[in-house]
This record gives structure tokens, sequence and C-alpha cells, in this order.
């Protein structure tokens, strides 16, 4: 999941390079590299640990000329997060970046020892460069070396090659990971995405899995895994070239909790128009036997809180996995049916394999996707947009929510196409969605009373949130939001296993947030909160006025949020979710926006 770029310029490429990576980082901030081909050829690398301004500022003192260029942005996987770990890997004449994972580079690092070779990095990316140079010592040309070093790759990657005395020469090869070659005027580029490329081409290609591309200033010649040449569309990409700022906020994260009213409103007007969902013609749940939903982490959360809406509204029974299992146990699949792949990158690595599992099993596969250009988007027979906008801070806000919006307008669908819902029952559930955004602009009022509760979640080893029905998987998104950005251990449970085991973990030391909306199930979650209370245990009550003034005798404190919503409601409650994280992890000094050892885009397994 490290972001890679190449440059064939007409001006220096160092700073393009930056610029790039800078739009990469999101894929990962262990450290960072550069390395170019100079006027006299020279190949030659700046690299630094830890996030890109160090190598930035490396730079500054080291400056590194030439007009062709890689460059790279690493999440570690082999070897930790040093610099003779850091990418570029240059070996005699080749320069190499690489994301993904080279899994039989045990067996060829054991074979360039034993032809002399002494590896410098801890790296799988390094036996790359180690075989392309021992090609090249043998007599092979650059693009002949390379190609040689690829047939005998396993795995999953996405590569750029450079080499000594080539300052119009790139290579660039995929398999499994995603690599996109940009075409300028006169200039060639090559990115993890098309959104690093944005500031310098919208004229991209995207490769397909086994293809390399040689690079040159004019153009670009494919070929595909059996060497043969192909011809791969040119697209004209629109992913805006804008900077990316914080509009005034201290953290990325703090202006995408903010910019959930607006977002919601944007994609919840995209697919209901009055009375009416407008959605591809192609999307017809009557036929449809069962649905399977797939994501990661946070995306995987929202498929859960769907599961509930597709399961009472439309009757539609539904298969749930995280991707990392479902794609390699094997599940039987109905023809009958969809499977939904929610992400919002779109390039996560088990949910785009998922997806490719599932394509020749089931009637239709459809993605729910934030970045409109991306692998998932590209592969399943219908992707939907959440149009979140761009989502840098690495916990997940308001990319959750939209995705939550698309699927409650799909589980609609779906209960209008099969008969549980008729025109007037449709109506009535489309007003509490589009009262949502507004809902949720009165929910970012628990900012305030979660900044005053920070201090209290800070202190803690444990936390526990808990919730019945649909609230249950944002209770366990809470935990995921408060440990990914503060590190303090947390864990989701559904309310009513409370005492079959984590009740056991409760003491006055133990902050617990239930998450209680006065539904039906409204009871049971406050005798469940009154067995944490009996053991001292410190509850944080989440539910609306009535519900605190209800239920909330003796609770440590409570957040109130506004009644309405109907069924989707547990998007509200997915608001100070988020704020307990985000003020919690404030009030400990971490860092929000990158914490540690996590990248937004997992694009290895
Ligand atoms: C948590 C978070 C992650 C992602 C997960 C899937 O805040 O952001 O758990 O949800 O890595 O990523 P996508 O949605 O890009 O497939």
């Amino acid at each position: 999941m490290c972001g890679i770029i190449g440059i064939l310029g007409s001006h220096e490429v160092s700073p393009q390079l930056v610029e790039a990576l800078k739009r990469l980082e999101y894929r990962g901030y262990d450290s960072a590299g550069v390395a170019t081909v100079d006027a006299n050829g020279t190949l030659a690398r700046r690299r630094a640990v830890g996030k890109l301004v160090n190598l930035s500022d490396k730079l500054v003192h080291e400056p590194l000329p030439g007009h062709a260029g890689i460059g790279h942005t690493r999440w570690a996987t082999h070897g930790a997060a040093t610099e003779a770990n850091a990418h570029p890997h240059k070996r005699g004449p080749v320069a190499v970046v690489h994301n993904g994972i080279i899994e039989n580079f045990r067996e060829l690092r054991e074979e360039v020892v034993a032809l002399g070779m002494t590896p410098e990095s801890q790296t799988d990316t390094e036996t790359v460069a180690l075989l392309t140079a021992w090609h090249m010592a043998q007599g092979l040309g650059p693009v002949e070396a390379a190609r040689q070093t690829l047939t005998r790759l396993h795995g999953a990657f996405a590569l750029a090659f450079l080499f000594e005395g080539e300052g119009d020469l790139m290579i660039a090869a995929r398999k499994g990971s995603p690599l996109a070659v940009g075409s300028g005027d006169g200039e060639m580029f090559i990115g993890s995405d098309a959104v690093a490329l944005a500031p310098f081409t919208d004229r991209i290609t995207y490769l397909e899995d086994g293809d390399h591309a040689v690079i040159t200033r004019a153009g670009a010649q494919i070929f595909d895994a059996d060497n043969r040449p192909v011809h791969r569309e040119i697209q004209r990409i629109d992913v805006g070239a804008t900077q990316i700022d914080k509009g005034g906020y201290r953290h990325f994260m703090a202006k995408e909790i903010a910019q959930q009213p607006v977002v919601l409103g944007d994609v919840l007007s995209h697919y209901i128009k009055g009375d009416r969902i407008v959605l591809p013609d192609s999307i017809d749940f009557s036929e449809v036997d069962r649905l399977t939903l797939v994501g990661c982490g946070t995306a995987y959360y929202a498929a859960c809180v769907a599961r509930y809406w597709f399961e009472q509204l439309a009757g539609l029974p539904c298969d749930l996995d995280v991707a990392s299992e479902f794609r390699y146990r094997e599940p039987p699949m109905s023809a009958k049916s969809w499977a939904l792949f929610v992400s919002q990158s779109g390039e996560t690595a088990d949910t785009l394999a998922a997806l490719h599992y599932a394509r020749d099993k089931v009637a239709k596969t459809v993605g729910i996707v934030n970045v409109g250009t991306s692998a998932i988007a590209r592969d399943a027979d219908i992707a939907l947009p959440t149009l979140a906008g761009i989502e840098v801070s690495v916990a997940s806000s308001k990319a959750f929510t939209c995705q939550l919006a698309v699927l409650a307008v799909l589980a609609l669908k779906a209960a209008h196409d099969r008969g549980r819902l008729d025109d007037a029952g449709l109506a009535a559930h489309l007003d509490d969605l589009r009262a949502i955004p507004g809902l949720v602009n009165q929910t970012l009022a628990v900012g305030d009373g979660c900044r005053n509760l920070a201090g209290w979640l800070a202190e803690a080893q444990d936390v526990l949130y808990l919730g019945r029905g649909a609230l249950y998987p944002v209770a366990l998104e809470g935990a995921l939001k408060l440990k990914e950005l503060s590190y303090i251990h947390a864990e989701g449970y559904a309310s009513g296993e409370l005492k079959h085991g984590p009740i056991a973990l409760i003491d006055r030391n133990v902050p617990v947030v239930v998450l209680a909306p006065r539904d039906d199930l409204f009871e049971k979650t406050v005798s469940n909160m009154q067995e944490v209370m009996a053991r001292h245990g410190q509850v944080l009550l989440i539910s609306d006025a009535e519900g605190i003034e209800a239920g909330g005798d003796g609770v440590y404190a409570s957040l109130a949020i506004p009644q309405g919503g109907g069924m989707f409601q547990p998007i509200l409650y997915a608001v100070p979710m988020q704020y307990l994280a985000y003020h919690t992890a404030v009030a400990k000094g971490t860092d929000v926006d990158q914490p540690r050892n996590l990248a937004k885009s997992v694009t290895v397994e």
C-alpha cells in the first residue's frame, strides 16, 4: 500500500515528484524517497525516514537534478521503517519503486546471493533491482532485463524502473496492484492512481493485470502478460488538481466530520429526486434471492448496518463478511444473488480480490465506492459513487456516513422492487432519509460534549462500546475509531452479549459508551446499562433527550442526539463516535490525521 510515481518531464522533476507523493501519502508515511537521472545520465537518489516533509527538507539541502525520476512513499511490509529499507532501491544501473508484496522474494534473494550479490536492505523490492541489475550485467538491455525479472515475480506488485544513462526511459509493470500511465505534452507519467497525476495530466491509461509499459517521452508501449503489444484506452479523468487543504480546521478529520451535512445532502440528492429513487436501470432487486455484503474495517461496519435495512425493509437475506476472510473461504454463492462491495478508496486489495472471486458466481456485483476512478469502481458490474469528496484523514468519517446513505437508498429500492414497500411507504422512508443531512448538522453540536469528555477517555486503558440492532455495528465503529486515533484499547459489543463474557472487564476504570436510541430495544439496552453501573462501570449514555430523561439516572455523562431519521438513525450516532475518538486523540496528542502504522489505502493483503 505504498504510493509510486514516475515522471519523464521537460524540466527538473524532483519538486513534481514530491508534489505527487504528497497526494499519495495516504498510502503510507513510514518513509519516502526519489531517484532521478540527470543530464549526464547519472542515477542518484535521496531517501528519508518518516513523513514526506523529511524528504522535502533533505532535498533542500541535497538537491537532486534531473528531468526523469521515480518516487515512493512507503508503508513498511518487509523490513522496518529505516533509510536502508526506503525506496527507491538502487542496485548497479537500476532503481526500482514498488507497491505490493513479492511473495517469492526469499527464494529470489537466495538466488541473487548465490550469484554473488549482497542485499543491502531487508525488503522484497531490492531483489527486483538486484535481479534486473544482474540481467543487465549479463548483457541484456534495460527493457529485456526488466522483462526477465518480471517473469520471476510472484505476488502483487506495481513497479517502476529507472536506469543509469537512460534519461528517456521508464518501465512500469502491474500485477494485482493498480498503476496508471499519464500522457502529457512531451512528458509522460506513471502513478499509483489518477489523483497523484492530477496536477500534471488528466489523460490516463490504466494498465491491466499482467501488463507492463515501456515509456519514453514519445508515449507508452504497453504489453500484456504474454508480452504481446496491446492497446489500452486513454481516458480523460476529472479528479481535479485542486489543492487539498484543511479549510481552517486544525485537522482534516475535523473538517471531514463537519462536512457531513453537505456531502450527505449531495449524495442523497444524487440518488433521490422527489419521491423517486434514481439508480441505474440495471438495479432491480425483484429477482434477487440473497445479498452478500463485503468490506474491510469501517466500510465493513457500513455493510453490517445495511444488513439490518436490507433484511428488515426488503426481506432480503444477507451474508456478510470481511473481505480478507471472504476471499479465501470459498463461499458458495447463489447465481441469483448480488454481491455488494463497500470501499472508500476502491483499491483495498482484499475487497478487490473478493469482488474478483464473486464476479462469475453471482448475477451482479455492485461497488459502493468513493473514488470513482478506482479499481473496484472499474471492475464491478455497477459502480455507485458515495460522493463524499476526497477524504484525507486516514480514519474514515464522512465516507462512512455517505456509504450508509447509499446503502439506505439501495435497501429502500430493494424493498420497493420486492413489493415490501408501496409508494406511500417508500415516500415516508425517503422523508426520513432526506431529513438526515439536517439532523446530522444538529448532531454536530455533540462535538463540544465530546471535547469535554476527552480528558476522561484519554485516561482509560480500555473502553467498551455497546449497541443493539443496527447500533451494534455503530458501536464497533466507535471502538475502531477510538483505537486507531488514540491508541486506547476499545471493543464494541452487542449489548446482549455483555453478560456472556465482557462484563468481567467492568470496573470503575472502564468507561462504557452505550448507544441507546429510543426504539423497541431501548428498555433492553437500558437494562444492560444498569448491569454495568451495578458493577461501578462509568457509563456515557448516547440517546435522544427523552431517552436520556428516561434511562439516564446514575450515568457518568450523556450526549443527546436529535430525534428523527426513522430507521436511518444509525447515521446520526456515527457523529459522536467520530468526535469522541477525535477529541480523545487531540487530548492525548496523537497524530490525528495520520495515526501510527496505518495507511489510507490498503493495497496489500
Ligand atoms: C478506519 C478506516 C479503515 C477502512 C478500511 C477499508 O477508519 O478507514 O478501517 O475503512 O481500511 O478501506 P476502504 O474503505 O478504502 O476499502
